[in-house]
Formats: structure tokens, sequence, C-alpha cells
């Protein structure tokens, strides 16, 4: 029988500033001149950009996606920028994340609960707090949250007031987005409206088409039996998510809702702690602890199970259905020996959480000509690799965490039009961590859904993970 070994509720010895009495790791230098301080007064007197009850029925259905009744999509910019909050981007991602949750809605016979990384997404971890160039040393650019990418020393000085900046956008982001998901979009759930031409390209032609005539035909059916019954019935809501790094500003978001009970980080739906600030016993974790989201950490290949069953029991004490989703980023070529076990120990222990993949951030390398990039074979390969090991452990995984765009950028290698490294230059955009483009955002959606399909009675799983080195 399970027994928490932190059974603190909110606010007995938790408010939403005891994380500063823990190491904060991946925090800005601000300057002792009171501009913090001064600056997150004014942002905790400002309007929440979600409310508490938008917070509690993404948390519902996360708790039905743990149960095996929803399946999450949760994808966008590795980090959003200041200058990228354009009405085209906004649109072109919202537009790829809806055609991907049809995808999958279709080929999964499930809701998909759609959560955007972005309207917040301004924070970024790295792995320096310095950066270098021909001798001179500045700070590490962390995201438009905290300082300019000029490599300059103006452009690198952390300034609290872009927190405002940071709010502002999230709210332009967030308002444009509620209205095109309102409005529901017109066209964009019919196939027929979407750029397809990629298919062509792959060598599984035939079946995207058949997937896609498939989905064209049940709208068809729907709208006939039902009238409006699609639109009303896509507009299940559309949720956001950021990682939750820059603790000053995520503080000054958190406020306290009497009527539910207790603290809620209103800067956006889902926040998630990143695998670098996944601590026990640091501040990240202590901020989280205390607030009534539906929470996600981020679990790398080098975290032991003992310490995720630690980490659990300090994040979700209560087990509450739909509180904590874990978000496993191992890369191809660990996940085999990594996760097994941490599935095992949680299954083991009787702890309900949500499994998702980010098949992105273990499979991330660099390339002859200096470009970071992420290979869509290893992408794809992590995600099959991840759906058998839960077959074979008796979990289930219950969503995927991408990094896409809606844009036709070039910075990840392969898929259908098999990009290849002399096409990285052509459309090289991101401000960090390579994302998949619309065509391989697109094809991701549909290989997920015959990933999920294929379970190891119908594709041989042992092979395949005896190939990684891997054992079960
Ligand atoms: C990210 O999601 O952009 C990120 C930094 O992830 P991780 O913490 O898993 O490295
Ligand atoms: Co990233």
């Amino acid at each position: 029988m399970f027994r928490p070994l932190s059974v603190v509720r909110n606010e007995d010895d938790w408010s939403p500033q005891t994380w500063q009495q823990r190491p904060a790791q991946q925090q800005p230098q601000y300057a002792a001149d009171g501009e913090l301080a001064k600056a997150t007064d004014r942002l905790a007197r400002l309007p929440p950009l979600v409310t508490s009850l938008e917070v509690l029925k993404l948390k519902r259905a996360l708790a039905e996606a743990q149960e095996g009744r929803r399946f999450l999509l949760h994808g966008g910019d590795c980090a959003e920028s200041f200058v990228d909050c354009t009405s085209e981007i906004i649109a072109n991602r919202l537009k790829v994340l809806l055609q991907m949750s049809i995808v999958l809605a279709h080929g999964l016979k499930q809701p998909v609960i759609r959560v955007g990384r972005f309207a917040g997404q301004y924070a970024k971890p790295r792995s320096s707090d310095e950066e270098t160039r021909d001798g001179v040393s500045l700070p590490s650019f962390r995201g438009d949250i905290v300082n300019g990418a000029d490599f300059d020393e103006a452009s690198r000085r952390p300034d609290p007031n872009r927190m405002f900046e940071a709010y502002a956008h999230s709210a332009l982001t967030l308002n444009f987005t509620r209205a095109m998901v309102d409005g529901g979009f017109g066209d964009i759930h019919h196939p027929e409206y979407w750029k397809l031409d990629w298919v062509e390209h792959s060598p599984r032609a035939i079946e995207y088409k058949r997937v896609v005539e498939e989905i064209a035909d049940s709208l068809r059916f729907m709208k006939t039996v039902g009238g409006q019954f699609v639109d009303s019935r896509m507009h299940t809501g559309f949720y956001t998510s950021h990682e939750a790094l820059l603790l000053p500003y995520e503080a000054a978001l958190t406020r306290r809702v009497p009527q539910r009970g207790g603290w809620f980080n209103l800067s956006t739906h889902l926040p998630w702690i990143g695998m670098r600030t996944a601590a026990l016993g640091g501040a990240h974790v202590e901020l989280f602890r205390g607030i009534g989201n539906p929470i996600a950490v981020k679990v790398g290949p080098t975290t032991k199970p003992d310490e995720l069953l630690r980490l659990i029991d300090v994040l979700n004490p209560y087990e509450e259905p739909g509180r904590l989703t874990l978000i496993t980023r191992m890369g191809k070529s660990r996940i085999a020996d990594a996760l097994p076990g941490l599935l095992k120990a949680v299954r083991q222990a009787g702890r309900r959480v949500l499994w998702v993949a980010d098949p992105m951030h273990g499979n991330t390398e660099s390339v002859g000509n200096g470009y970071k990039t992420r290979r869509f074979d290893n992408i794809r390969g992590e995600l099959d690799l991840a759906f058998d090991i839960h077959a074979a452990e008796g979990t289930r995984l219950g969503g995927v965490h991408l990094e896409l765009t809606g844009e036709d950028v070039t910075e990840c290698l392969g898929g259908a039009r098999d990009l290849a490294e002399a096409d990285l230059s052509r459309a090289y955009k991101t401000a960090v961590d390579p994302r998949l483009n619309y065509e391989q955002s697109l094809e991701l959606s549909m290989l997920i859904v015959s990933a999920s399909r294929a379970t190891p009675s119908t594709r041989p799983i042992a092979p395949r993970l005896q190939a990684m080195g891997g054992s079960l």
C-alpha cells in the first residue's frame, strides 16, 4: 500500500515564495537594483492569463487519458520569440496541431487533448551560464523573457522588464488562439484543405492516402447526420503549456483561488519542469508542489527509479487523478535500457501517472555543417520503441510531446521529402532546438497511429529491442 513520504497540504508549509529557500537552477543573475521586485510586484497585480476552471477541466481530461480514454498531443516551439508573435505563425502552428489531432483522433479512435507549447514558452535552460566568442564572455541567452539573443553586453543583460513583454506576448498569442478555436477555424477539419503534396514522396503514399480518404469520409458522414456536429465536436478546447523555468515570473502569476481550495499557476494550463530543474529538493519542485494545476515533469535516461518514486511522492502525495504527467525523453539509442525500469517501478508502486513520450530531446545532434538537427527516423524510432516498451510492461503510452512549427522550415532531417544536410541552410529558423516542419508533423501523426496499432503480437518486438541492445 502506498504511503506518501511528504504529506504537505497546500499552505501548511508552502507559499508561492518558499521556493526561494531552495537551490534554484537555471535562473538569470539580475542586478541588485530593486528592478526585479518592482517588476514582480506589478506582474502580481495583472490579471491571470488562464482561469482555474479551464485548468481543472484539463486536469479531468488528463485523468481520463491516464485511464486510457484520451490521448495527449502536446506540441509547439522549443523557444517562442517575441518577433514570431505574428498572425501567420500563430495560425499555422495552431492549424498543424489541429490537423494532427484529427489524424490521431481518427486513427486512435479516441478524443485527443490538444495542448500547445506556446503562449509563454519564452525561457530556456542553458548548459552554461556564459557564452564566450573570440575571447569575450557574456551571459548566455536564456530566452526572450530574460535577455536578448544578440551577442553584445546590452542585449545579454538580464532585464526584469522583459517579463512584462513575455506576459503581453503570451496574452496576445492566447487571445488570437482562443478567437480562432472559438470561431471554428472553418475548413481546417477537412483534409481537402490540407497541404498533402508531400504524401506522394513517401514510400507509404498508398497507406497515407487511404487514411486521408477515411478521415474525409467520416467527416462527411458526421456532417450529413449531424449538421454542425463536427464543428462542435472539434471544439473540445485547446490548452497551453510551457516550461515554468523563470521562477520570479511563475511565482508572480501563481494566484490564490479560494473557491477552489488553493493556489494555481495561472500563467498557463499545464506548466512543466524541465529535465535540468527536476531535482528533488530544488526550487522548481518546491513551487510546483503547492499549485493545483496538472503538472508535467521531463524524465531523462539517467533518472533512477527510486528518485522518480520520491518525486512522485512529493508532487502528487494524494494520488490525485490527472495531476502528474511524466514526459520521457530518452533518445532512440537509450530508451530500451532506460525506460523499462522506470515503468516497472511506477507500476509496482501502484502510482498513477500519464506517460508521454518526447522523442525530440534525446535525439539532438550536430551535423558536419554545424547545424543542430534531429533525424526524422530517430524521432519516429524512439516513438515506436516507446509504444513497444509500454506494451511489454503493461503500461500505456498516453501522449506525445513534440517540437514543431506550422512553417515550411528545414531543421530536422528526413521525412517523406528526405531532407538532407545540404537542405538545412534553406530555412533553418529556430532560436534553440530544431523543429519538425508542417509536413513532417503531419507525417509523424500518421506514423504514431500505425505505431500504436502495431502491438507486439502484430510486430516482432523482441528483434527490434534486441537490435537496440535493450533488454526487457
Ligand atoms: C525543452 O523541452 O525544450 C527542453 C529543454 O527539454 P528537456 O528539459 O527535456 O531537455
Ligand atoms: Co527544446
